[in-house]
């Protein structure tokens, strides 16, 4: 049995490798793709679910569909710095011409999240890998159809470990606090992907060497160019590794065996100031089942498959 999932996504290199890793599963059907603002502005995110699917060319062309641009509360940030001006670390992506790899939804993305969870009812696990806005503008227009979903997996939040935008924010969370509070307190069951997990998953040099560069498929060497690995100095660009967030939401919906989960209340931070967008343990509150621990080999073993 294939599990139906909706990829909410800021597309972001991680999110690329997110998505082909999730097109090439046979244990996933992929029905939608949305798009948020986030690691660069939603028309660069829309661009590049295109550009994506058109070098995936998913056998079953999905929905795709343009959603916030911006969050409910606080200024949008970016993260050019670490996905590219073009949010895809400059890879050039080779596409056939004249082919669309997937059906325009006309209306919000929140309103396909929606038709989503009403067409298939306790079906849908929703894997949110960008900001939390698409999500919390469904549930607030129609919080009985976001019912209708099996579950969220979402990417986002430091729970024991430091942020990546501040001391204590991660990224997904503080671009907008007020849609995770919404998230959260939504009562639909949620797994977290919190840093405190993705920081084990990650790729060095000497994997990219190895496991990499020997494949010379068209996804791996998308992989060496959106990284910017450079195959002359056996170095990335700017970083000395690269984290796997999004791709390991992703297998955590292909294979839950992979990472270990604690049931633990939490609570986001809303208010403006040093703590803006920190995700706390709290004794009452909304229960969340938030990933800690990963078999990061195995893990990897899944992630270099997709790109066969
Ligand atoms: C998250 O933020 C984005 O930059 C990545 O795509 C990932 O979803 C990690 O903090
Ligand atoms: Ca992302």
């Amino acid at each position: 049995m294939t599990k139906k999932v909706v990829i909410d996504c800021d597309v972001g290199v991680d999110d690329a490798l997110a998505l082909i890793l999730a097109f090439h599963s046979p244990e996933l059907e992929v029905k939608a793709v949305t798009g948020v603002n986030g690691n660069v502005p939603l028309d660069t995110v829309f661009t590049n679910i295109q550009k994506m699917l058109s070098f995936i060319q998913p056998a079953c062309k999905p929905l795709i569909a343009r959603g916030a641009n911006q969050p409910l509360k606080g200024e949008t940030i970016h993260a050019h710095s670490v996905h590219g001006q073009d949010g895809l670390g400059g890879a050039k992506i080779q596409c056939e011409d004249g082919k669309t790899w997937w059906q325009n939804y006309p209306r919000h993305a929140s309103e396909l999240i929606l038709e989503m969870a009403h067409q298939h009812p306790d079906e849908i696990t929703l894997v949110a890998v960008g900001p939390l806005t698409n999500l919390a503008l469904a549930l607030k227009q129609d919080p009985a159809g976001m019912k209708k979903l099996k579950e969220l997996v979402i990417m986002g939040g430091a729970v024991r470990t430091r942020g990546n935008v501040t001391p204590y924010a991660e990224f997904n969370i503080y671009s907008d606090p007020v849609a995770a509070k919404i998230v959260f307190e939504s009562g639909i069951p949620i797994t977290l992907v919190p840093l405190d997990v993705t920081h084990q998953v990650f790729l060095t040099p000497r994997w990219m060497e190895e496991k990499a560069k020997p494949l010379n498929t068209p996804f791996s060497n998308f992989l060496i160019e959106a990284t910017g690995y450079d195959i002359e100095t056996h170095r990335f660009r700017n970083r000395d590794t690269i984290f796997l967030h999004d791709p390991l939401a992703v297998a955590a919906v292909i294979e839950p065996t992979l990472v270990k989960m604690e049931r633990l209340s939490l609570q986001v931070e809303i208010q403006d100031g040093e703590y803006y967008g920190k995700i706390s343990e709290v004794k009452k509150g909304p229960e969340i089942d938030v990933c800690l621990g990963v078999d990061a080999e195995r893990f990897l073993e899944l992630f270099v498959s997709g790109l066969r």
